[in-house]
């Protein structure tokens, strides 16, 4: 026999063997399947991983037996029949016993993951909570359905604004009294969040020039303490109707005719002399009461009216500064509160309620 720098190579074909029978001892038991049970899908993968690791360890190109196979060509001619044969053999018995292993495996983590991703089709199904909108949005949508149906335009604007569109350019210059009523909130920058859409009236003549026929539903901001008839928040639709030979009698047709549909066929209005810096004349307006019909109840505290908004014909300086020729064009306004409409209708007593976000009292506008 030949001289063999690296030892006896039938005792390195078997020492190479025994090494990887105590390695593949732990997966031994699995040759023949892994029982249902015995394993977790996370172990059957993790040993998957593993066998992986075996298999070069034992099998692949720098394994024990890989260097066994290059030496045969070096030993005498009468041995290398008989170890060629060894090591084929030994290598075909590894590979066997790790394919098994690996079969077994396999067929199980497969089983394992359809079983995890199967749906049930007979549970019983989730009920999904359909939600609904809040009584503000209700009568927003309302109101806007009546104005959209007598030709006008719905204007979305800004909160925040600047002085010039929320007091100067509606006529009220600094100091100006209306100013304290409508204290409301100001930013770091001096902007302020808008006490009135008024405000919108100013947008939609520049954006749009004359004429123009719209309302503006939105938020307004108003230093108020909190009780049961204010917010310091709350909501106001704005209307403005500006064209050639407008009159105060289309701002009493369009009000009365939006109160008839609003609270039925029947309803009377009333318009009172008043005074706004932004109209001339100026009015406020009443209606009869929906639950009486005038006759007097708690409601209307007895006076058979309800009292609704402010309206009146735009001052020329409202027009003029918002670049709408005043001679040419004339127009009306006029501004109400949603929350007190809703409360009059859904006979709340407290505003407050409406921005509580309380559920048992939301749910009953389904
Ligand atoms: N902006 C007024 C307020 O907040 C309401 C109002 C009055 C709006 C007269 C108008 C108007 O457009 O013409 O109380």
């Amino acid at each position: 026999m030949a001289e063999d720098p690296h030892g006896d190579p039938r005792l390195r074909i078997e020492a190479a063997h025994k090494a990887f029978e105590q390695d593949f001892g732990r997966f031994a038991p699995f040759r023949s399947g892994v029982s249902k049970g015995s394993v977790t899908l996370a172990e059957a993968e993790k040993l998957e991983r593993e066998l992986g690791e075996l298999r070069s360890r034992h099998a692949g190109k720098k394994s024990a037996i890989a260097s066994a196979k290059k030496i045969i060509g070096r030993v005498a001619a009468e041995e290398r029949a008989a170890l060629g044969q060894l090591v084929q053999q030994t290598e075909a018995q590894i590979i066997e016993a790790i394919g098994e292993v690996e079969q077994s495996l396999k067929t199980f983590i497969e089983a394992a993951r359809v079983g995890r991703e199967r749906i049930d089709v007979t549970m019983p199904g989730r009920r999904l909570r359909r939600g609904h909108l809040h009584p503000i949005t209700l009568m927003r949508e309302r109101i806007e359905d009546i104005f959209v149906s007598l030709g006008y335009a719905i204007e979305d604007d800004r909160e925040i604004e600047t002085d010039f569109y929320n007091f100067d350019a509606l006529n009220i210059p600094e100091g100006h009294p209306a100013r304290a009523s409508q204290d409301t909130f100001y930013t770091n920058e001096g902007l302020a969040l808008r006490s009135q859409t008024s405000t919108v009236q100013i947008h939609a003549m520049q954006r749009r020039g004359a004429p123009v026929r719209m309302i503006a539903p939105g938020r307004v901001f108003r230093r108020d303490t909190p009780d049961p008839t204010h917010n310091p928040m709350f909501f106001q639709v704005e209307g403005l109707c500006v064209d050639r030979g407008i009159t105060m009698a289309h701002l009493k047709g369009t009000v009365s005719e939006f109160l008839r549909r609003m609270f039925g066929a029947e309803t009377v209005t009333r318009f009172r002399p008043s005074y706004f810096p932004f109209t001339e004349p100026s009015a406020e307006f009443d209606f009869s009461c929906f639950k009486c019909a005038g006759k007097g109840c708690r409601i209307c505290k007895n006076s058979g009216w309800i009292e609704l908004g402010g309206s009146g014909m735009v001052h020329p300086s409202v027009l003029t500064d918002a670049g709408v020729d005043a001679e040419e064009f004339t127009g009306f306004a006029f501004g109400l509160g949603i929350d007190r409409m809703c409360a009059l209708m859904y006979g709340l007593d407290d505003i407050r309620l409406l921005f509580e976000n309380d559920l048992r009292f939301l749910e009953q506008f389904r």
